[in-house]
């Protein structure tokens, strides 16, 4: 086993890295990043990364449900020589993290999930890239390159989707992501009341927004308008693109269905990973589909406000296809002993969606691997807490699970 490069605690660790840059901004938490995320971009901008959907009941709740399990530390074992390496699909990776995909990253910063990918790069963990990236896959791939997979969003007219799949493996990407929670699309009333749309339209809603945030007017759009206009979706064919630019709306695929992933498998012979699962029968069924894995996801709590808790419905779908399939978590991981919970309670691993964002808004590329070091950071301390030289060290016997946190299900 390595020696941990990061054995020893407190904010010093984050800047002692040796594997990345120190970064110059002062956060010293995910939290911290979001604040200044806050100060640098639009509110319109801000709020589409940062909340929820309808009444946000999703958002909080998956997050109480992280902290709802407490963990019950184990004492005078031996952690100095401690690794939270791992490995997804036979392949390792530094952290059991991996970046989760989120669309228009690149409107956070210029070509922002160029920045992230080589921050996940830097960190030796993966990066999930967005079907609605404003960078091409083809781009990050140049210019990013590490461990690379790409999220899909199907669209109503299949073989767009099989041709996109096509340009995904040729583009050289790991693994595929197929997301399935999102038959239509979410009811974001802050969105509305701010003028945020997809593809970024400069309206009357938010044209104050804009002028008050200098720095991202000329560091991002500005940049974006001199290169080539108003940013788009570059992973959409021309036809979609030119639709969208008439008119912002989201494409819906609410037909997408079984028979879909089945197809997709034949079509797809890397590790396929189908995101959005919250049920132990969902996830059976896409292991007889032939998914490798499943991310056990409420989108972040921002498509069905109504929906449960990923992490209280993690247990019962891991009891259920158990070592068939490698279960994946996110929503609401903000701390590195919310991912240390997750692993311990049997998870490969976890995704961090908003983290690297707050942390590309205020830095690019620094300022996201500066999110993925307090993560490691964190984790590292708390497998020292509780007496984990290593990940095979988590298990459940570390955990006080409150029975509002065991869900059931009729199937
Ligand atoms: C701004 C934003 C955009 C997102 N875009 C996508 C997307 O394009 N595809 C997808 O599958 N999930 C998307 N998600 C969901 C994330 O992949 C992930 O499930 C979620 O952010 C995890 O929760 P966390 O932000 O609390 O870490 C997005 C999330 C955010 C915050």
């Amino acid at each position: 086993m390595q020696a941990n490069s990061t054995a020893s605690t407190g904010t010093d660790v984050i800047s002692k890295v040796g594997d990345a840059p120190a970064s110059p901004v002062k956060a010293y938490n995910l939290a911290d990043l979001r604040s200044l995320a806050k100060d640098v971009l639009p509110r319109g901008l801000f709020e589409f990364v940062d909340r929820g959907t309808e009444d946000e009941h999703a958002l909080v709740s998956m997050r109480a449900a992280v902290a709802a399990v407490h963990l019950r530390p184990r004492v005078l074992v031996d952690v100095s020589m401690r690794t939270q390496a791992t490995e997804f699909f036979g392949r390792p990776s530094a952290m059991p993290l991996a970046v989760a995909p989120t669309g228009a990253a690149g409107l956070l910063w210029f070509d922002g999930e160029i920045e992230v990918a080589r921050a996940a790069r830097r960190m030796g963990i993966p990066f999930a890239l967005s079907t609605a990236s404003i960078v091409s896959m083809e781009r990050v791939a140049a210019e990013a390159g590490g461990r690379l997979w790409f999220q899909l969003y199907m669209w109503p007219d299949r073989s767009m989707s099989w041709e996109l799949v096509d340009r995904v493996r040729k583009a050289g990407y790991e693994a595929l992501i197929v997301t399935v929670d999102t038959a239509v699309s979410p009811n974001r009333e802050y969105n509305r009341h701010n003028g945020f749309t997809l593809p970024m339209r400069i309206n009357r809603a938010n044209a104050w927004d804009v002028a008050w945030h200098p720095r991202w007017f000329f560091k991002v759009l500005l940049k974006y308008m001199l290169r080539s206009g108003i940013p788009s979706l570059e992973n959409y064919p021309e036809s979609l693109k030119k639709k969208m630019s008439e008119k912002p709306t989201p494409v819906k695929c609410d037909s997408l269905n079984w028979d879909d992933l089945r197809e997709l498998r034949k079509r797809w012979d890397g590790p396929l990973l189908v995101k959005g699962i919250l049920r132990s029968d969902d996830a059976v069924r896409a292991r007889e589909c032939g998914a490798d894995a499943i991310i056990v996801s409420n989108h972040g709590g921002r498509n069905l406000d109504a929906s449960i808790p990923p992490f209280r419905v993690l247990p019962e779908i891991l009891d259920s296809v158990g070592n068939r399939l490698d279960v994946f978590v996110d929503g609401g991981f903000t701390r590195g002993s919310d991912i240390v919970k997750a692993i311990a309670m049997g998870a490969k691993g976890t995704f961090a969606g908003r983290g690297p964002l707050w942390g590309v808004a205020v830095d690019g590329a620094d300022g996201a691997c500066l999110a993925l070091q307090i993560l490691r950071d964190e984790i590292d301390r708390v497998m020292a807490y509780t007496g984990s030289t290593s990940l095979l060290a988590l298990d459940r016997s570390l955990l006080d699970i409150p029975s509002s946190n065991s869900s059931s299900q009729a199937n």
